[in-house]
C-alpha cells in the first residue's frame, strides 16, 4: 500500500538522541538549570532554538538573545565532538538489514529530520548515499510538529503523501506526518501514541508491516 518510508533519524535511525541528552544536560548543569530525560523526551524532533527554550522554561532567569545563542552553539560544539567519534558501526545491525530488505523490497526512502547536522551523522553512518532524498534541518523553515518537513520529503520521492510511512520516536514527529496527510509507524517514546497506525516494538518489525 505504501510506495516510500519517510525515517527521522535521531532516536530512528541511531541512538543519537541520547547524544542530544547528553549535551543538554551538560549545558543545564553549566548554567545552574534543572534538566531530565522527561524534559528531554519534549525535545525530540524539535528545533535547536526551540530545545533551548523549553529548557530554560526551568529557569526564572531571563537572557538575552547573545546568551541564547551562546548556550546553543556550546551545546552542538558537545553534541559535534559526540557526533565526531561515530562510525559504521554505531549503525545498529538489524536497522541497516532492514533498511537493506525494504530498499530490495522497492520502497522508496527518505530522511526526514529536524536537525541541521543529519548530513554529517550519516556521513558517519555511511548512510549519505543510500536514501533516495534527504531532508535536514537546514532545508526546512518550519520544524515538527509543522508537516513541512514531510511534506518537502513526499515531493522529493514523487509520491503522494498517503503513499508515504512515516517512522518516527517523537510526538512532534508523529503530529507533523498527520498533518501532512501520512501514516505512521512510531518507536521509542513514540510507540504507544494514539496517532500512530503501526507499534514498533524494535525497527525490525518495519519488515512485518511494509511487505
Ligand atoms: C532532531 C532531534 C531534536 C533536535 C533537532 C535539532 O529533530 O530529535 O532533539 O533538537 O533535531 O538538531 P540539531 O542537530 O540541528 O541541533
Ligand atoms: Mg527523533
Amino acid at each position: 500500500r505504501f510506495k516510500g518510508i519517510i525515517f527521522d533519524l535521531d532516536g530512528v535511525i541511531c541512538h543519537t538522541d541520547k547524544y542530544h541528552y547528553m549535551a543538554w544536560k551538560n549545558l543545564a548543569d553549566s548554567i545552574g538549570i534543572y534538566f531530565d530525560e522527561q524534559i528531554n523526551n519534549r525535545l525530540r524532533g524539535v528545533s535547536r532554538m526551540e530545545s533551548l527554550e523549553i529548557i530554560l522554561e526551568s529557569s526564572d532567569k531571563a537572557y538575552s538573545d547573545k546568551e541564547k545563542e551562546e548556550f546553543a552553539n556550546k551545546k552542538n560544539e558537545m553534541y559535534k565532538e559526540l557526533l565526531n567519534k561515530m562510525s559504521e558501526n554505531d549503525l545498529d545491525k538489524k536497522v541497516k538489514e532492514t533498511l537493506d530488505i525494504l530498499k530490495e523490497r522497492g520502497y522508496k526512502t527518505a530522511i526526514a529530520s529536524s536537525s541541521k547536522n543529519a548530513r554529517l551523522i550519516l556521513s558517519k553512518l555511511n548512510l549519505i548515499d543510500f536514501f533516495d532524498i534527504i531532508v535536514d534541518g537546514n532545508d526546512i523553515k518550519y520544524s515538527k510538529p509543522d508537516k513541512e518537513v514531510f511534506e518537502k520529503a513526499g515531493i522529493g520521492l514523487g509520491l503522494l503523501c498517503d503513499e508515504c510511512l512515516v517512522v518516527e520516536d517523537a510526538a512532534s514527529g508523529v503530529e507533523g506526518a498527520k498533518r501532512a496527510g501520512m501514516e505512521v509507524a512510531g518507536i521509542g517514546d513514540a510507540k504507544n501514541l494514539s496517532d500512530v497506525t503501526f507499534h514498533l516494538e524494535s525497527f525490525d518489525d518495519l519488515q512485518k508491516y511494509c511487505r
